[in-house]
């Protein structure tokens, strides 16, 4: 299946000069939909993982259902302030100016084996600060499987010395 037939492009979204890759076509389509599903499983290649953590709001998407089909358990990212437990915080670059994610301190014990999922690779930013915060927490991260990655911004420079699968690439 071509995914990429199931990914629009829309211009000048969220902010001017950019190409935003709208995913929510593959979504709706109830075929689309759920290969995807089968080919992110797929990259991760029958590997143990214990726990799936997938970033606020996108990785949300993909991240419960790979963890459902891996049976490992499903930790969400969330930006600051947003859970209400005690949490470990990073705060990560943006284009213009910073933001912060958090995860529950209790989400990861020591030697767990993680997945990470998000929808798109960018600027690498995000994935980075969730890989700090999963080690901080004593995870192993075992890959960083994206539905999409942008080539083009490099943001697999971030990520050095991590297994990072992107199912299709711009
Ligand atoms: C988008 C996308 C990734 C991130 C990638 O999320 O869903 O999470 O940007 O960018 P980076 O590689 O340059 O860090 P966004 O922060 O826009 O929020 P959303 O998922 O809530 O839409
Ligand atoms: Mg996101």
């Amino acid at each position: 299946m071509d995914f990429k037939n199931y990914i629009r492009d829309i211009d000048n979204f969220p902010s001017p000069g950019v190409g935003f890759k709208d995913i929510t076509p593959l979504l709706q389509d109830k075929t689309a939909f759920q290969e995807a599903a089968k080919a992110l499983l797929k990259m991760v290649d029958n590997q143990k993982i214990d726990k799936v953590v997938g970033m606020e709001s996108r990785g949300f998407f993909y991240g419960p259902i790979l963890a459902s089909e891996l049976k490992a358990g499903f930790v969400p990212v969330r930006k600051l302030g947003k859970l209400p437990a005690e949490t470990v915080a990073q705060t990560y670059k943006l284009e213009y100016g910073t933001d912060t994610l958090e995860m529950h301190k209790d989400s990861v014990q020591k030697g767990d084996r993680i997945l990470i999922h998000d929808d798109v690779l960018a600027t690498g930013g995000t994935a980075a600060a969730v890989c700090q915060l999963v080690e901080r927490l004593g995870g192993s991260i075992v890959q960083c499987n994206f539905l999409i990655e942008l080539d083009f911004l490099k943001g697999i420079e971030k990520l050095n010395g991590y297994d990072v699968r992107s199912l299709l690439h711009y």
